[in-house]
């Protein structure tokens, strides 16, 4: 049996060019690779999701509606009920969209770029990220490093700087990879690329960062 917890992921961060598009759209291939029914939220009125979806030449192995309204967390719960998993891709900004896909999620990612800038900025994701908690108690939120360099100091010194506030932050980075644009570009995920070699560790760390966060869900509820 598919195990859907957490069923519905939100890719939220106020800060834009994050990559919550990019992650959105591979957890999302990642998923429907296993068979699971899945639909992707664009909830942001850019219509990116959208734009990749018009951008294939095929059927998408997954939905993707547009719906970038204030309300999502009072329309999404019938709308997922007929899928086994549904991811939200977030607007950049600070706006009532926000809150309303924070309030909608079980599981929330904010992808964090390997920059002082992204520290400096992360202290407002958190901030929001906790108000929606007290409306939201089994809210889980967790930072996701992505377009990680490998063994570069910058790449350590903000690990060690999200590992020190106070919100978790994934083991499993996204490195940078040119085959997640590339990808993107012809409306594709790491997951339909099956003869590139380039997208083998793409996949793998996707697949990664997908376990991580039923691993740490199951934490949650123990
Ligand atoms: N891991 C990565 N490796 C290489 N390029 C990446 C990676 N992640 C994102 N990018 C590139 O960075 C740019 C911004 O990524 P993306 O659109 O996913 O961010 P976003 O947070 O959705 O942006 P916005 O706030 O505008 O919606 C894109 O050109 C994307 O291809
Ligand atoms: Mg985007």
């Amino acid at each position: 049996m598919i195990d859907t917890n957490p069923k519905i992921i939100g890719l939220l961060q106020q800060k834009g060019g994050v990559g919550k598009t990019t992650l959105s759209l591979n957890l999302a291939g990642y998923f429907a690779s296993l068979g699971e029914r899945v639909l992707l939220v664009d909830a942001d009125p850019q219509g990116s999701s959208l734009s990749w979806s018009n951008a294939r030449d095929d059927a998408s192995p997954f939905m993707v509606i547009g719906k970038a309204v204030p309300n999502i967390h009072k329309d999404l719960p019938e709308i997922a009920s007929d899928y086994d998993r549904v991811i939200i891709d977030g607007a950049p900004g600070v706006n009532g969209l926000i809150r309303s896909c924070l309030l909608a999620s079980d599981f929330v990612l904010v992808p964090v770029q390997p920059s002082p800038f992204d520290i400096w900025a992360c202290a407002d994701a958190i901030e929001q990220v906790h108000e929606a908690i007290t409306f939201k108690d089994n809210l889980k939120a967790a930072f996701v490093i992505n377009r990680k360099i490998s063994n570069t100091v910058i790449g350590k010194k903000v690990f060690k700087a999200f590992s020190e506030q106070d919100f978790p932050v994934m083991d499993t980075a996204i490195h940078q990879r040119v085959i997640y644009a590339e990808c993107a570009s012809i409306g594709k995920t790491v997951f339909d690329m099956s003869d590139a070699a380039t997208a083998k560790s793409a996949q793998l760390e996707i697949k990664r960062l997908a376990r991580e966060i039923m691993q740490q869900q199951e934490r949650a509820a123990a």
